[in-house]
């Protein structure tokens, strides 16, 4: 189930990196209405590269919708264990077995209702690389965080053991700034506020020699808000959660 290349048009301002959309579907969707959604993107040719994550039994159906598109696919957790007695655990090999691209690993909604620490969250980008896949890192303050001026402490430490894995292994993931205030709540940061996290990424990937990777801005991204987000010179794409849901919305953050 190889995936086709996509024509990439839509490139960072700056950078000449080129714009990633990658949607989050959580733990929404069911046989039918994904269908629907799928086959609504699979014609699309949007300025961006466009994926899904979907939850792990969609896999196999999203793999077949897609097949042949420009549109690719991934899960949005993986186990650090390529394989062995970790029961309910899905590895990294087996989601290669299903075609997938993308895996999003530390999504806040781990981090803090599955207790997932900031060294399992590298450990699991690390199985994902070794399996083939792009890992889409997920960082992000609470607000209480932010409210505390720690927003940019609180990123640096999260990143801080993926840093560790070296440069080779960094300039194959994608990193995902999202606010955990802004997930979910309709609450989106301002241009200027993601921009300014990203520009510390950016900083932080630079000092090991990775600052060409993607970084992308979630939180409650949807059409209407997306071009402004673009337009900063460090985001290079979105992490789409509700409005992934919608294909035509979806396409126009895409578009
Ligand atoms: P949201 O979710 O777009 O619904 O805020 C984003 C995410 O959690 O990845």
């Amino acid at each position: 189930m190889n995936q086709t290349n996509v024509n990439q048009t839509a490139t960072n301002a700056t950078g000449g990196r080129t714009r990633l959309v990658i949607g989050n579907w959580k733990m929404h969707g069911n046989l039918a209405d994904n269908a629907a959604l799928l086959a609504a993107l699979r014609p699309a040719n949007p300025a961006a590269r466009i994926a899904v994550c979907v939850p792990f039994p969609y896999l196999a159906q999203a793999a077949q919708a897609l097949a042949g598109s420009t549109v690719t696919w991934g899960a949005q957790d993986v186990s650090a264990h390529s394989h062995g007695a970790y029961t309910g655990e899905v590895s990294a090999p087996m989601l290669k077995d299903f075609g997938c691209a993308w895996v999003l690993v530390g999504h806040s909604e781990r981090r803090s209702m599955h207790g997932e620490s900031d060294q399992l969250v590298a450990d699991k980008a690390k199985a994902a690389l070794a399996a083939g896949l792009t890992p889409v890192v997920c960082v992000g303050e609470s607000l209480a965080e932010r409210d505390a001026g720690q927003a940019i402490a609180v990123i640096q430490r999260q990143l801080a053991p993926v840093l560790a894995l070296g440069a080779q292994s960094v300039c194959q993931m994608v990193i995902a700034y999202e606010p955990v205030w802004a997930i979910g709540t309709g609450r989106t940061a301002t241009p200027e506020q993601a921009q300014e996290v990203h520009a510390a990424i950016r900083a932080a990937l630079d000092g090991i020699g990775a600052g060409g990777i993607q970084i992308l801005y979630g939180g409650s991204v949807k059409a209407a808000n997306a071009a402004s987000l673009f337009s900063m010179p460090d985001i290079d794409g979105a992490l789409v959660g509700g409005a992934a849901l919608v294909a035509d919305e979806f396409l126009r953050i895409a578009a």
